[in-house]
């Protein structure tokens, strides 16, 4: 992928960072953004330093319009071009319908669903004028299978779903595909606090909620950021052009039931 360009949103941490970096690893140079200046430029000099590759660092809040059209100017300005998009940038607040305030709803759609917009809108004129693309959507599995635990990530999940699907059949003519990444439970801080949801919703102690999600998942772990990232990386790469319009799970084959009935035993 030597000479490639990608823009990941929300990586200075977790499953982004972690892209970020398996990207670059494959000769990619990669502009990256997330809303706190000092990690998100500790990310990039330490991916920078590993890779030998150019790590452009740019501060933008998502859920701001104006912070999404600023990055992707900075960062095309930056690399050049822009031959991968990864949405990644995303939180949900976990959590039962009866904990969940008006508030929780708009937050949940404004940097999930609305954070991938807004980039979409300013990297696809881009990648149209190039004649070539990649989108890779990082979404979430309570999207196609529901739980009533995280029924806000849900909603956000099958909203980016529906725009991954959509955006596919309009801009194949323009040789840009798509693609929907859907992890289950993945080791990151993200993760840690809809965990601590889950064991407020079920009034249980926080290590027996933490014992949950591997129970639901038959390989009985939760997964690795890199785990992600390597997917991602591969379906980024010119070998899965033709995966489009589709999604991928990587959940280790979570069954979402065990979850939910879990309250009433
Ligand atoms: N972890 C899981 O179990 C899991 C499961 C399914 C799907 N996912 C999805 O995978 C993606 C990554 O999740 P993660 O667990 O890696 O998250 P994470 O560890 O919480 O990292 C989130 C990253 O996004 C940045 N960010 C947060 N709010 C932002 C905003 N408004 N604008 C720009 N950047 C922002 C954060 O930096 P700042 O705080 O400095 O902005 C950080 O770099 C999300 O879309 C999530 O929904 C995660």
């Amino acid at each position: 992928m030597n000479g490639k360009a990608a823009f990941v949103t929300g990586a200075s941490a977790g499953i982004g960072r972690a892209i970020a970096l398996a990207l670059a690893r494959e000769g990619v140079d990669v502009a990256i953004c997330a809303r706190r200046k000092e990690p998100l430029e500790a990310a990039a000099g330490q991916i920078a330093r590993e890779t030998n590759r150019k790590i452009v660092a740019i501060p933008a809040d998502l859920t701001k319009p104006v912070d999404a059209e600023a990055f992707v100017n900075e960062a095309h300005a930056a690399l050049g071009r822009v031959d991968i998009l990864v949405n990644n940038a995303g939180s949900s607040p976990g959590g039962i319908l009866e904990f969940l305030t008006e508030e929780h709803w708009a937050q949940s759609l404004q940097l999930k669903f609305m954070g991938y917009v807004r980039c979409l809108r300013h990297v696809l004129p881009i990648m149209q004028k190039q004649g070539r693309g990649r989108v890779v959507n990082l979404i979430g599995n309570d999207g196609v299978k529901p739980s009533y635990w995280e029924i806000a990530p849900g909603a956000a999940n099958a909203a980016g779903q529906n725009l991954t699907l959509s955006l596919a059949a309009q801009y194949g003519k323009d040789n840009i595909s798509f693609v929907a990444v859907n992890p289950g439970p993945v080791r990151t801080e993200r993760w840690a606090g809809l965990v601590d949801a889950m064991a407020r919703d079920m009034k249980v102690p926080r290590e027996e909620a933490d014992r949950l999600a591997p129970r639901s998942i038959p390989l009985g772990r939760i997964a690795e950021c890199e785990e992600v990232a390597n997917l991602v990386t591969y379906l980024a790469s010119d070998l899965a052009h033709f995966v489009n319009g589709t999604m991928i799970e990587i959940d280790g084959g979570q069954q979402k039931p065990l979850m939910d009935r879990f309250r009433d035993r």
